[in-house]
């Protein structure tokens, strides 16, 4: 008897040993993963960036209404295919693309080398269907990558996955580019190999490359067609883990993201928001399956008007003062901005958009200070604005004035506050015992954003 509950009592300690160690696991396995995506220092320079130009361009652009022209207009491969004999971007000036990035305070370009119809902005040996044989027959990227390095400003380069063109991408698992008359079921290895030849050409070719930007992962099975589309996991093999070792092994510095619009994937260098700043989820719910890492650095994606690649009938433009809002708020969750212009089909980028930059760079150039190289403040951004920080010192960022006083709790107590860039007294007062502070906004408020800047002890 004295045995058997020996034994029984010896048997519930090691169960409870196992359930404690099976705890222990689950809480270690997200940490480990996580630690794979743990920040390369050379990736330092994203962080403080803050800001990138996203440009949507390539074939797409010569029907004027958007980059998903070929699905949305339904339009079979064999006639998509001619647009390739009227493509002729001869307007296109890589020098004043990057320029126009540079003055608007943007330290990076992510370019579409690739879009989901499958044409190549540059002198691929993979496929037939790219810019050398247009009438322009000259490598975009070739001149893009020597002038963002002549201008010391990084290019990342955009890359579909999903394909709408090619045979021997097996469409029927697709919920788009079922409109382009594709009839051959596909070869899925024969697709991985171009898409690792295609991206070995990009990283050996081009000198550096900062990052690959995949997109159009979320292709499925036809029978998980429902809902809208980039809502569900996706259920196609992408050879990820091949794909982003190649990219890791031919330029270790290259940082790699996917909207994906899921969790961060082991492997990525940085995760990307759609049309959402990190959490809010409020862009069409695209993030609504992403938790947002606490490890790699984050970017929001966002247009200027509604369309990313070119749309003449799209009027819809964000004003200056939205834009810079974003860029705050963004950079007040600890966000990059990549802010989207979709250039005309003669190469040039439209002046509604060219305004808004230039504008925007009027600001950035005075008040940059206050977010490049910040991290998140220690409040997430409200509805009055946000908090920037660069070790002590705190930018308050008050975008949408609700009242006179701003009341906010300080981590520490304050050493000193006032307004920044700006002539103007401040007056505030901190509660010594609960570092409550509250500064008054009675006097001339910025029409954009009033910034105080606060040193704490
Ligand atoms: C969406 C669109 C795609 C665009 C991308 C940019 O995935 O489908 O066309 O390139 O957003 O974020």
């Amino acid at each position: 008897m004295q045995n058997k509950k020996q034994i029984y009592i010896f048997a519930e300690i090691i169960y409870i040993m196992k359930k404690i160690l099976f705890s222990a696991l689950c809480c270690l396995l997200p940490l480990l993963s996580e630690s794979v995506q743990a920040q390369n220092p050379n990736h330092q320079w994203f962080e403080e960036a803050r800001f990138g130009l996203f440009v949507h361009f390539g074939v797409s652009s010569v029907l004027c209404d958007g980059e998903w022209v070929m699905h949305t207009q339904r339009i079979p491969a064999n006639d998509y295919r001619k647009l390739q004999t009227v493509f002729n971007p001869d307007k296109f000036d890589a020098a004043e693309w990057v320029r126009t990035a540079k003055d608007a305070g943007m330290k990076y370009i992510t370019f579409t080398s690739r879009h989901h119809d499958s044409f190549s902005n540059w002198d691929t040996r993979q496929s037939d269907w790219n810019i050398m044989h247009t009438p322009y027959g000259k490598d975009i990227i070739r001149q893009l990558a020597d002038e963002c390095h002549r201008q010391d400003v990084k290019l990342v380069l955009y890359y579909s996955l999903l394909d709408w063109m090619r045979n021997d991408y097996s469409f029927t698992t697709g919920r788009t580019g079922q409109y382009a008359g594709r009839t051959e079921q596909g070869d899925w290895n024969s697709y991985i190999a171009f898409m690792k030849a295609q991206l070995t050409e990009l990283l050996t070719n081009y000198g550096e490359i900062a990052g690959i930007w995949f997109d159009g992962e979320w292709d499925q099975l036809p029978e998980e067609n429902s809902g809208p589309v980039g809502h569900e996991m996706s259920k196609v093999d992408w050879h990820f883990g091949e794909i982003y070792d190649l990219i890791h092994r031919l330029q270790p510095n290259c940082m790699i993201a996917n909207n994906h619009h899921l969790s961060a994937l082991p492997g990525e260098d940085y995760q990307a928001f759609e049309k959402d700043l990190p959490g809010e989820n409020t862009g069409g719910g695209f993030s609504s399956n992403q938790s947002i890492s606490k490890h790699i650095p984050l970017e929001t994606c966002e247009t200027i008007n509604t369309a990313w690649g070119y749309s003449f009938r799209d009027n819809s433009f964000k004003s200056t003062k939205q834009l810079i809002h974003l860029l705050v708020r963004a950079a007040g969750y600890g966000a990059n901005l990549l802010l989207n212009v979709g250039p005309q089909p003669t190469g040039k980028i439209q002046e509604e958009c060219l305004t808004r930059l230039y504008e925007i760079g009027q600001w950035t150039s005075a008040y940059g200070q206050t977010i490049y190289g910040t991290t998140a403040g220690f409040i997430r951004p409200q509805s009055w604005g946000a908090v920037t920080q660069k070790g002590k010192t705190y930018y308050i960022h008050i975008l949408d004035k609700e009242s006179d006083n701003l009341t906010l709790t300080f981590p520490a107590k304050i050493k000193s506050a006032r307004r920044f860039n700006a002539d103007v007294p401040l007056v505030w007062k901190q509660n010594k015992k609960t570092n409550e502070a509250t500064f008054s906004l009675d006097t001339s408020t910025d029409e954009i954003d009033t910034i105080i800047v606060v040193e704490i002890f």
